[in-house]
């Protein structure tokens, strides 16, 4: 690809665990009401993961499977593929790793994404920036999320805010001008404290005493995250759409990040924007951090709000304190025309066999250290030799 490269979200895709938890259910648990959750926030119910067979990587290989339909990428022309999450599958390996090896995307780099609500922003950014340099053809970018695992469902304060999920896109490489055209990435520890997991890291590291203080739940300052946000969201679209050299009535839909609709309301009220020229779908997710926005993007699209030509800001906060925006000229046309069904059965052929490759290669592992392990008296090529040795002299 010669002269100037683009950014395009080629694929997309989103994955909720089955399980509904509604305000009733939460009012039966702790001293709170349909009626407080929402008037103050804007949401009715939120999915959560039920049992251990679900967990962040699991959310985000399907969200991964289902992008790379979309965008009738293979996994193995995968150049990176990024999780942002703020809730992973361990604190290493990376949550990444796990999705690289279940896609087989034997030929990609492979990280998680740390920076709260907005991860998903500044994983988009990145791709974005790595494709426009020439450094890789196709990311995939997910924002996964288990946050009901880090929940104190006693704690009335954080409990009734967050639910789980995932979303995914494909970025690929595109000639023509489109796609993710500019992002702003900002940052300000000093507000660290506001949204905190304090326990489990280096700071803190898992003990009878963590564990008792309830130090691997979420703790949240509420109403300084608010005014933070709301003074944030407008700042973030302004500064993003003036680098992209858009003006604000350009944009046909904003994407915020899912948290409260007052938050939202208010920065629609700050930029001037009517109310419906942002997507909302809160009521039915609640906050699901990193991945609220792929979510939104993929209803958005299937509700038919994104057409090929309109110009989005995506706009995120978090913890960190972070928040990111990106400028986004949609390419492709939408609906995507389904692809025909034998490219489709050899896509879903792919993935069943990067489940076979990933159990070869770690059965393989296990049976070269088993045989060609480091040669000793005691070990199996040792005692294979002394058993060959006895018998050759007899
Ligand atoms: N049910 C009933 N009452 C509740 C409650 C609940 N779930 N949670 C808090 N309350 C109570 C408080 O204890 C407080 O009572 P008090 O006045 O007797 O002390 C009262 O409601 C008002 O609390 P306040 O914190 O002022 O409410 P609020 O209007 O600011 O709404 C949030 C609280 C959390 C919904 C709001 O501050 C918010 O959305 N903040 C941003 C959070 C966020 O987005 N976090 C994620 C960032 S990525």
């Amino acid at each position: 690809m010669n002269g100037e490269r683009y950014a395009q979200i080629t694929g997309w895709g989103m994955a909720v665990p089955e399980k509904v938890l509604t305000n009733a259910d939460l009012a039966r648990v702790v001293d709170t009401s349909d009626e407080w959750i929402l008037s103050r926030t804007g949401i009715r119910e939120r999915h959560i993961v039920a049992s251990e067979k679900e967990s962040t990587a699991t959310l985000a290989l399907r969200t991964a499977r289902a992008a790379l339909l979309v965008a009738d990428v293979a996994p193995t022309q995968l150049d990176l593929v990024i999780v942002a999450t703020a809730t992973p599958e361990y604190a290493f390996p990376s949550t990444a790793s796990l999705v690289q090896d279940a896609l087989g995307a034997a030929n990609a780099g492979a990280f998680d994404l740390s920076a709260g609500c907005s991860g998903f922003i500044y994983a988009l950014s990145l791709a974005s920036n790595v494709i426009r340099g020439g450094g890789a053809e196709h990311v995939l970018v997910i924002g996964a999320e288990t946050l009901s695992r880090i929940t104190d469902w006693t704690d009335r304060n954080t409990c009734v805010l967050f639910g789980d999920g995932a979303g995914a896109v494909v970025v690929s490489a595109r000639p023509e001008r489109c796609g993710v055209l500019a992002s702003v990435l900002g940052s300000d520890g000093s507000g660290g404290d506001l949204l905190i997991l304090p326990a489990g890291g280096s700071h803190a590291p898992a003990s009878h005493e963590t564990i008792s203080n309830g130090g691997h739940f979420v703790k949240m300052n509420g109403r300084e995250v608010f005014r933070f946000a709301t003074t944030v969201i407008p700042k973030a679209t302004e500064a993003v759409i003036q680098k992209a050299g858009w003006v604000l009535t350009d944009l046909a839909l904003v994407i915020p990040h899912q948290a409260n609709n007052r938050i939202i309301e208010s920065a629609a009220r700050r930029l001037n924007l009517p109310l419906d020229r942002f997507f909302i779908n809160l009521d039915r997710y609640g906050n699901t951090s990193s991945a609220s926005i792929p979510i939104a993007l993929c209803e958005a699209i299937a509700e038919g709000r994104v057409k090929a030509g309109d110009r989005l800001v995506l706009v995120g906060f978090g913890a960190g304190l972070t928040w990111a925006a990106a400028a986004v000229e949609w390419g492709v046309p939408v609906p995507v025309k389904p692809q025909p069904w034998p490219r489709r059965w050899l896509a879903l052929l792919r993935f069943g066999l990067a489940a076979v490759r990933s159990l070869w290669l770690r059965g393989g592992r296990r049976v070269y250290n088993w045989l060609l392990g480091p040669v000793g008296k005691d070990d199996w090529r040792g005692k294979l030799r002394q058993w060959m040795g006895r018998w050759w002299k007899k």
